[in-house]
């Protein structure tokens, strides 16, 4: 029986492993037949509000393709309902009806009680252990900081964060405290997480490339330095998730946590020895997963040359998972790094 819980936390300890760990961001999402069909006349959040639907979601990767790890199904929104904020989720991302842009907006966030107020999240992850045992590890997960401020400030995704980049510039102090609330709650929801059994957590900062390295560093990497530093106390493993961020490969290094994950746009092994971290994760451009599985098989193998067996590397695509993408390939690209790495 091949130990898939166990090697991928061999690999967020930067151990030998007795294959290279594989698993999909959004692994169970649209691209799924059995999404879509358990996803008919419900909302998304309808849907992570059950435990039971949650965690037949959350664990239906690992049966359907054999992943070594299943990812909480749930969405970065959801711990901000309980702070007061009013949101929908359609196609093209969150929408947030109250977005924060002034100080009666901060003094309005209430904190919360993660246990209780997203106690079917704590639930989802309990049912999922219980399916799970030992044969993939569970990560809990969160949005960044700056990412949730990003969609808090400004109410729906934009090109270029225009009025998050002047918020941040000239509401500094506004900015401090928002960013402070936020880190508590990325905190706490997370301890909850791991409290309820999640093995791993793995923090998005999907957006953090909207900056520059001089922004990231002023007004994103000392809450990231917080919240790491607190999450490192659970004793599980933590990953740090962002894309775009190619140009500030030197301080994802500093941000503290024990596996850095890297988008498509940079060689994973130079990638790897610039950022300086334990594990590293990434990094397959989601987009060939639309292609014949020839070049899939080319490219993929190309990373793990890449990374040579180096200890520590853990299989995944650079971004989500694309609702195109044919489960067939899915399927057959963890077998490949499996078999490709020892299993
Ligand atoms: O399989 C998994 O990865 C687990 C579940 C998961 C979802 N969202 C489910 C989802 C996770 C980890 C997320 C995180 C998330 N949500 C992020 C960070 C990761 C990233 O992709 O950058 C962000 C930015 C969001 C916000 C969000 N939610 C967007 C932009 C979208 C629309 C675009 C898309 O890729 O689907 C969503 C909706 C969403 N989140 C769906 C799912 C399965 C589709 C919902 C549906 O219509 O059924």
């Amino acid at each position: 029986m091949v130990k898939k819980k166990d090697a991928f936390l061999r690999a967020c300890a930067g151990k030998e492993a007795e294959h290279t760990p594989v698993w999909f961001m959004r692994q169970a999402g649209r691209y799924l037949p059995q999404y879509r069909a358990m996803r008919k006349g419900r909302s998304m959040v309808d849907m992570y509000k059950d435990p039971r639907i949650s965690s037949t979601i959350t664990t239906l990767p690992v049966r359907l393709l054999g992943v070594d790890a299943a990812i909480l199904f749930a969405d970065i929104m959801t711990p901000l309902e309980a702070m007061g904020f009013s949101f929908s989720i359609g196609a093209g991302g969150p929408v947030v009806k109250n977005p924060l842009r002034d100080a009666a907006g901060l003094e309005a966030l209430r904190s919360i009680d993660p246990s209780d107020d997203t106690g079917y999240v704590m639930e989802s992850i309990r049912l999922s252990k219980k399916s799970l045992g030992d044969a993939a590890a569970m990560i809990g997960f969160s949005g960044a900081p700056f990412t949730l401020a990003s969609y808090i400030v400004e109410g729906t995704l934009t090109r270029d964060l225009l009025t998050l980049k002047r918020f941040m510039h000239s509401e500094t102090e506004l900015w401090a405290g928002l960013m402070t609330a936020l880190t508590r709650l990325v905190s706490s929801y997370a301890m909850a997480q791991v409290a309820s059994g999640a093995d791993a957590i793995q923090i998005f900062d999907s957006w953090a490339g909207a900056l520059g390295p001089e922004d990231y560093e002023e007004y994103v990497m000392p809450y990231l330095g917080r919240l790491f530093k607190e999450l490192h106390r659970s004793g599980a493993p933590t990953i740090y998730f962002s894309t775009g961020t190619s140009g500030m490969l030197d301080l994802l290094g500093e941000v503290g946590a024990d596996v850095i994950s890297v988008d498509w746009r940079m060689d994973i092994a130079e990638a790897w020895s610039r950022i300086g971290c334990t594990s590293i994760q990434g990094n397959l451009d989601p987009t060939l997963m639309l292609c014949d599985f020839g070049t899939i098989r080319k490219r993929s193998m190309k990373i793990l040359n890449s990374v040579a067996g180096r200890p520590g590397h853990i299989f995944n695509l650079g971004h989500g998972m694309l609702p195109a993408t044919p489960v067939g390939s899915a399927i057959r690209l963890v077998r490949l790094v499996h078999e490709a790495t020892g299993a």
